[in-house]
Parts: C-alpha cells; sequence; structure tokens
C-alpha cells in the first residue's frame, strides 16, 4: 500500500462545502486504485474558531501540520473577523512556515467548459501562472501613524530578495524550459512605475534567463499583460509573477476559463521539506455560502494536483478526465456554469463517472 497523510482544512463558507466533494473524489480514486491509502484528519480551524478561542488555530498548529504529507484547504476569512486578521493567522503563515515558495496556477480551459472569451477554446487557453509566494508585496513590514489626525497615514514596504527572487525565477524558466510548448517565459513587471523593487525584478529575470538559454523571454508591464490575457491568451506558456501581480493576474486567469469555481492552486515547497498545500483560487464566498451550489471544480482539480504531486499520475489524470466528462455532458453542473445542481449533486456525478471509467 502507498500511504499519505492529509490535513483537510476545510475553512469558512464554501471552502468547507468543496472540500468535502473533493474529498469524496480522492476517496473514489483510492477505492478504484486499490493500492493507496490515505489517511486524514481534519482540523476546524476558521473565523468560527476564531470568534470561540480568539485564534484561528492553536498555538501549535503549524507545529502539528507540520508532519502531514499535505494540507488541503477549502478557503479562508468570513465577514466578522476582518480579512487580514484572519488570513495572516492561518492561511499565509502556512505558505510561509513551511516555504511554499510557489504558487501553481493553470490557466487551462477544460473540456466542457466555455471560456466567456468569443471564439477561444481549449487550445488557445493553456498556460500556466507560477506566483511568487512567500514575500514581495505581501510584508508585514510598515505601519499606521498619526491616526485620528490629518496627518493619518499607512506605509507597507514590499520585500524582494535575491534569494526569493531567484528560486521563483529559476522555478518558472525551468518549467517552461521542460514543459512548456512554446519554451516561452513571460514575466510580469512595473518597473515604469515601481521604481525599486521591480527594476530588481527585472534584472534578476535577465540574469537567470542566461542559464535557460532556450526559452524566449518577455517582461511585460501587468497592466499590458492583463490586457494581453483577454485579448491574446494564447501566447502565453509560463507566466512569472510577484506575489500580489500573480494573485490578481490569477483571478483573471479563472475568469476566462469559466469563473472562480474552476481555478485550482498548488502551494508548493518544492524540496518537500515541508507539505504542500492545496486550496481553490477562490475564496469563501460569502454570498453564496450555506446554498449548497458552490461549484467544487476547482477543490477537485486541486485534489488531482495533489495526486500528481505525491506521484500517482495515473489516478491524477482519471480524475481530470471523469470531472471533464461530467462538464462535458453539462446535464449536472452548478449555477455559475448555467446548470441547476447543487456542490454535492456535481461532486456525487464526477465519483459516479471516475467508478464508470475506470471501475
Ligand atoms: P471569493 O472568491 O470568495 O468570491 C468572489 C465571487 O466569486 C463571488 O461572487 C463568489 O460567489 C464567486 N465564487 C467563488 N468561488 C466560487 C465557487 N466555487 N462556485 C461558484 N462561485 C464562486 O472572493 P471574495 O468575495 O473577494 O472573498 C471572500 C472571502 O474569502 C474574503 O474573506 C477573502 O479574504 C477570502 N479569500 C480567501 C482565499 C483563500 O483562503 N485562499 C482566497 C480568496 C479570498
Ligand atoms: C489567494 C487569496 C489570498 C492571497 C488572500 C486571501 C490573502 O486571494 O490565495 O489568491 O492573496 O494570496
Ligand atoms: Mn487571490
Amino acid at each position: 500500500m502507498r500511504n499519505y497523510s492529509i490535513a483537510l482544512i476545510p475553512g469558512d463558507g464554501i471552502g468547507v462545502d468543496v472540500i468535502r466533494e473533493g474529498k469524496k473524489v480522492l476517496d473514489t480514486a483510492c477505492e478504484i486504485d486499490g493500492g493507496i491509502s490515505i489517511q486524514y484528519e481534519q482540523f476546524d480551524w476558521s473565523c468560527e474558531y476564531y470568534l470561540k478561542h480568539g485564534k484561528m488555530m492553536p498555538d501549535n498548529g503549524l507545529e502539528i501540520l507540520k508532519n502531514f504529507d499535505s494540507i488541503y484547504l477549502g478557503a479562508v476569512g468570513y465577514p466578522g473577523v476582518p480579512d487580514h486578521v484572519s488570513l495572516w493567522g492561518l492561511l499565509l503563515p502556512i505558505r510561509r512556515q513551511f516555504q511554499q515558495y510557489i504558487n501553481i496556477r493553470p490557466v487551462k480551459l477544460l473540456r466542457g467548459i466555455k471560456s466567456p472569451l468569443a471564439n477561444r477554446g481549449v487550445e488557445d487557453l493553456d498556460f500556466i501562472v507560477i506566483r511568487e509566494n512567500n514575500e514581495g508585496e505581501y510584508s508585514s513590514i510598515g505601519g499606521r501613524m498619526y491616526e485620528g489626525t490629518n496627518m493619518d497615514m499607512a506605509i507597507q514596504n514590499s520585500v524582494f530578495t535575491r534569494h526569493g527572487v531567484e528560486r521563483v525565477l529559476r522555478y518558472a524558466f525551468n518549467l517552461a524550459n521542460q514543459q512548456g510548448k512554446r519554451k516561452r517565459l513571460t514575466a510580469a513587471t512595473k518597473s515604469n512605475g515601481i521604481n525599486h523593487t521591480m527594476p530588481f525584478w527585472d534584472e534578476y529575470v535577465q540574469k537567470i534567463n542566461k542559464e535557460f538559454p532556450d526559452v524566449k523571454t518577455d517582461i511585460i508591464h501587468i497592466d499590458a499583460l492583463c490586457a494581453f490575457f483577454v485579448t491574446k491568451p494564447d501566447v502565453f506558456d509560463v507566466v512569472v509573477a510577484s506575489n500580489l501581480f500573480g494573485d490578481i493576474l490569477t483571478d483573471l486567469g479563472a475568469a476566462i476559463i469559466g469563473g472562480l469555481g474552476i481555478a485550482p492552486s498548488a502551494n508548493i515547497n518544492p524540496e518537500k521539506k515541508f507539505p504542500s498545500m492545496f486550496e481553490p483560487v477562490h475564496g469563501s464566498a460569502p454570498d453564496i455560502a450555506g446554498k449548497g451550489i458552490a461549484n467544487p471544480t476547482a477543490a477537485i482539480w486541486c485534489a488531482s494536483m495533489m495526486l500528481e504531486h505525491f506521484g500517482e499520475n495515473k489516478l491524477a489524470k482519471a480524475i481530470m478526465e471523469a470531472l471533464q466528462d461530467v462538464l462535458e455532458e453539462g446535464r449536472i453542473v452548478t449555477p455559475d456554469l448555467g446548470g441547476n445542481a447543487t456542490t454535492e449533486e456535481f461532486g456525487e456525478q464526477v465519483c459516479r463517472r471516475l467508478r464508470e471509467n475506470y471501475g
């Protein structure tokens, strides 16, 4: 038996619904394979936990998570707890403490989903955004001054280190070099307006490019890059971006492949010294929470990415095929895709399909 341990953190809002379905799909994958066993432990760390305990997770939370093979997370953040408190209390410390400095966010149109971009199909939308996940614009350095006076102000510093920038760029170049269909790397910048960190970033893009002479590289300003995601998504292969730019680009990326319910993300510690974490790009969606209609596609795709990370490539692929079969059939899909199925009905349909295809 191949054994894996997974820490489940459903979190807040629709996170709970989508992880429930993702877990069912994982269980079904194990069942059809017969050679895998997964031990789960579920943690109720969330905004509800915060309201009871005054913190998002216990003081030894990270110590507990350290021993798992991976973390499968729904979403964190809900009205009632300020977002910067909930996120800096749970999600961001996991990404940082476990050096998950690579955030892989595929922008790939699945079979069966119609892109909102006119006349664009699966062959036009198939690239990967690599988001720097540990530093950059997300820093806790800065502060508030003169509050309550007319000089009230806030300062937040960005942190770009040689170590942090080189490792994410090297990962992205390597990916473009080995797996890129076009051997093309696009780096997001804003060195026209942000005059310290972004010229630094560009300089390292050019430097690391020398290690990968076969990779064609473009450095494109983030504003124009957003436009190109819409007007010419077919030119991209691997896109690398700083933490904030990668965050914004990947909600746009989600939109062009059918919406926030679709897009997955993998927070990877490439050295495998610590667990990696798999979570949808989307958040807790308070507007639809509790209605049972969230699309679990992103969460199910994350489950597939997690199996791939374990080296279970056949099963990872089987999940994606079953998922796309259900989407293509189009009979049982959630309201965001124009259907009227519930989260649960969709999840169960994917499990059924998985059994039919491979059982
Ligand atoms: P959101 O992604 O939660 O929702 C934005 C819109 O997308 C909403 O209209 C929502 O209904 C829709 N949507 C999202 N996921 C969907 C799904 N699976 N199926 C169907 N529709 C879906 O973004 P937000 O409203 O900006 O954030 C809500 C909360 O989630 C905030 O507290 C935010 O900080 C948090 N958040 C957490 C994460 C995370 O934990 N990884 C990510 C993003 C946002
Ligand atoms: C994401 C989210 C988080 C981020 C927030 C909730 C802190 O938007 O994972 O995309 O910005 O990283
Ligand atoms: Mn985001």
